[in-house]
């Protein structure tokens, strides 16, 4: 299927404020100069919140990322979750018609979208409340037919148990995911012929079902409420920014630095402007790529700002730190990384154990 970015787009984009934070977080996960991995989940998040991909997301996130915007498009367009188009405000079904699907009647199942949302898929319903696909297998063929709705799977079905679905769907019910056929699992129809002993402990529904029916989030978007993905050292910096200091990393330092002070991660402390040098001393700059977390590009944003050596992060304490944390793209990775901590070492002569790997490399 060609899969190409919408003909009607919207302006612009923009994260909203706890969605931003969010995904700033997420790049802090990875290691300086590899900020693209986080494209999915940052697309993901765009997705959850716009409800479809849009140009104005590809561009913000591949500014976001230093990416360039065709790699971010690739991703987008690769992967099925991805939606280049608008979608039913209430739910997308997605209706796997590959191989055991189709032999168990994922054509019928295509019909009652057909009938009851819109003739063409990827087109909404007149209310705009709907939409379908077909798709590829989505690997739960003994379970055949199927259709992913929302975040959950509905199995084993029947045009008739289908369109009842989506009839609850339509009557703001969610109704519950799984076998619908009175199937616990993918056991049987008749029963299981073995582990006949394994029933205690067994919940109302299968452990995904269940699941689902827990956290009641089948056809909701994310939007900060869930249980967040998270990112420990964001929350160790806020509680050490408060006074609940923490020693630097073991791997971090082999003696206590003299300013191993946290950043602002979060923006709520004042901002100072550390001491900077328009050029570096006589003997040359400092390698600041031997400080786990600076890569060649945060390097060259350190030097234009005017750092040079090591000496000079080594003296940063939480103002310094906020207001360096300000002009650079990744916040909190100063903390994370714990920069004073490494570069008092590396200033004193000695080496961390990432400074000893760069120099053997
Ligand atoms: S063929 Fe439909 S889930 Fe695998």
């Amino acid at each position: 299927m060609l899969r190409r970015l919408y003909h009607d787009q919207p302006e612009s984009f923009a994260f909203t404020p706890a969605n931003q934070k969010w995904a700033e977080a997420q790049i802090t996960k990875y290691p300086a100069g590899r900020q693209a991995s986080a494209v999915i989940p940052i697309l993901w998040r765009a997705q959850e919140q716009e409800g479809w991909i849009t140009r104005p997301i590809i561009e913000t996130v591949a500014k976001m990322l230093e990416m360039a915007e065709i790699r971010v498009l690739e991703v987008a367009s690769f992967y099925f979750m991805f939606q280049l188009q608008p979608v039913g405000s209430v739910a997308h079904i997605q209706v796997c018609g590959t191989l055991s699907c189709m032999i168990c009647g994922a054509e019928d199942l295509i019909a009652v979208c057909k009938d009851k949302i819109a003739p063409k898929p990827h087109q909404l319903s007149e209310d705009g409340r709907f939409s379908w696909e077909e798709v590829e297998c989505l690997g739960a063929c003994s379970n055949a037919p199927m259709a992913q709705i929302g975040k959950d799977y509905y199995e084993d079905l029947t045009a008739e148990n289908f369109g009842k679905i989506l009839d609850e769907l339509a009557a703001g019910r969610v109704p519950v995911p799984g076998p619908q056929n009175g199937r616990y699992a993918s056991e049987p129809l008749s029963g299981l012929t073995s582990l006949t002993d394994h029933d205690s402990g067994k919940t109302q529904y299968n452990a995904s079902a269940q699941l689902a029916v827990d956290l009641g989030e089948t056809i909701k978007r994310i939007d900060g409420t869930e249980v967040p993905i998270l990112t420990p050292w964001l929350d160790r910096a806020d509680k050490r920014s408060t006074g609940n200091a923490k020693p630097a990393p073991k791997s971090a330092a082999t003696r206590k630095a003299p300013s191993a002070k946290p950043a602002a991660a979060q923006g709520d402390v004042s901002e100072k402007k550390p001491r900077t040098m328009s050029a570096p001393r006589k003997a040359g700059a400092d390698d600041l790529k031997r400080i786990s977390g600076v890569g060649p590009k945060l390097e060259q944003t350190l030097n234009e700002l005017g750092f040079w050596h090591f000496d000079q992060i080594a003296k940063w304490g939480v103002a310094e730190i906020a207001w360096v944390d300000a002009r650079l793209k990744f916040k909190g990775r100063i903390t994370r990384d714990d920069w004073m901590a490494q570069a008092a070492v590396l200033a004193a002569g000695g080496e961390t154990e990432f400074s000893q790997k760069t120099k053997k490399k």
